[in-house]
């Protein structure tokens, strides 16, 4: 293998641009070429491709976002759009190819190739942590400490106010990043598409609070977790609870920020990793981390399989929240 190309795909996370930075590092000490993919599949089939050079990584390690932008292409999901991007990967003899990003961009590297022979490596990159294979993805620890220092300044105009506040963190379909946000800020509970929401039982949980001598609670909320949305909820629970209640959407900001060294050094662990297994020949695969240690598996593991909550998170959640 002489030519390998690099993209990045799906929702930006923190430390991107440390797994881009490894790749091509680690493609110049394996004396190979690196091509870099302007936003993501999209820039796969308009041809957005270019040669990197050192120059192009400087100064980025400790940049959130991703250098080389990012997509989520609908034209790659039709076998005419990966045509395309197939024939313009091809004709600068590019043979493997690294896609740093989520299942769904996973999924797409698999259909790549299957259709044309393209050696294709995943590594797991998205705020979310919702990919099997991997204990962490990239950027989840720094949503994580984002997510949690808006906790702790909520609390502080929580406690002042003595209110009750719904803060709603990201995590489309996944409740991993308001889990562990909600278990390091404190959180009263912490309501999560996995587990079942029962609102009675909610109400109580603030109720005993209050009895305890509370006099202010945080209730941490995955986006799309409860019907109607965190406004809906804060106003019943809010009603129920006696309770003067408030929501607070960190949205957008929990993507961006500066890595935290954990998600630099997992996304300069991995990069290495993708390009040796290309360089040892293998393809369709995903590298993860699993109990600090780098591990290999078939790419359709990532979507195979749901990745699981740890139990016994909801377990620490229940005896310190109450
Ligand atoms: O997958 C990462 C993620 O940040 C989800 O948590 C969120 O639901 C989604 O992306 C938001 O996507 P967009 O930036 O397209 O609004």
């Amino acid at each position: 293998m002489k030519n390998i190309a690099v993209m990045t795909s799906g929702g930006d996370s923190p430390g991107m641009n440390a797994a881009i930075r490894s790749v091509v590092k680690t493609c110049f000490y394996h004396n190979l070429n690196i091509y870099g993919i302007k936003s993501g599949y999209e820039g796969m089939i308009k041809d957005d491709i270019f040669e990197m050079s050192l120059e192009h990584i400087r100064g980025m390690l400790n940049r959130g976002g991703t250098i080389l932008l990012t997509a989520r292409s609908e034209r790659f999901r039709t076998t005419e759009g990966r045509a395309i991007a197939g024939k313009n990967l091809k004709k600068r003899g590019i043979e493997g190819l690294v896609v740093i990003g989520g299942d769904g961009s996973f999924h797409g590297a698999h259909e790549l190739s299957k259709e044309h022979d393209i050696a294709v490596i995943g590594v797991p990159a998205t705020i979310d942590n919702d990919i099997t294979g991997t204990d962490f993805s990239i950027g989840f620890d720094t949503a994580v400490n984002t997510a949690l220092e808006c906790i702790d300044r909520i609390r502080d105009t929580a406690y002042s106010h003595s209110r009750l506040f719904f803060v709603e963190v990201m995590g489309r379909d996944a409740g991993f990043l308001a889990l562990e946000s909600g278990i390091a800020g404190g959180a009263d509970d912490v309501l999560i598409p996995e587990t079942y929401t029962d609102i009675s039982d909610l109400c109580n949980r603030i109720k005993e609070g209050k009895k305890r001598g509370k006099t202010s609670a945080i209730v941490v909320v995955a986006e799309g977790d409860v019907e109607g949305g965190a406004f809906e909820i804060a106003k019943k629970v809010g009603k129920k609870t006696g309770y003067e209640s408030r929501v607070s959407i960190i949205g957008h900001l929990q993507r961006g920020g500066s890595p935290t060294a954990l998600d630099r050094i997992l996304a300069m662990r991995l990069g290495e990793a993708a390009v040796r297994e290309l360089v040892m020949g293998h393809t369709d695969k995903m590298v993860g981390m699993i109990s600090g240690k780098v591990e290999v598996f078939n790419l359709d593991y990532s979507w195979t399989y749901k990745k699981q909550i740890d139990n016994s998170l909801i377990d620490l959640l229940k005896v310190l929240s109450s």
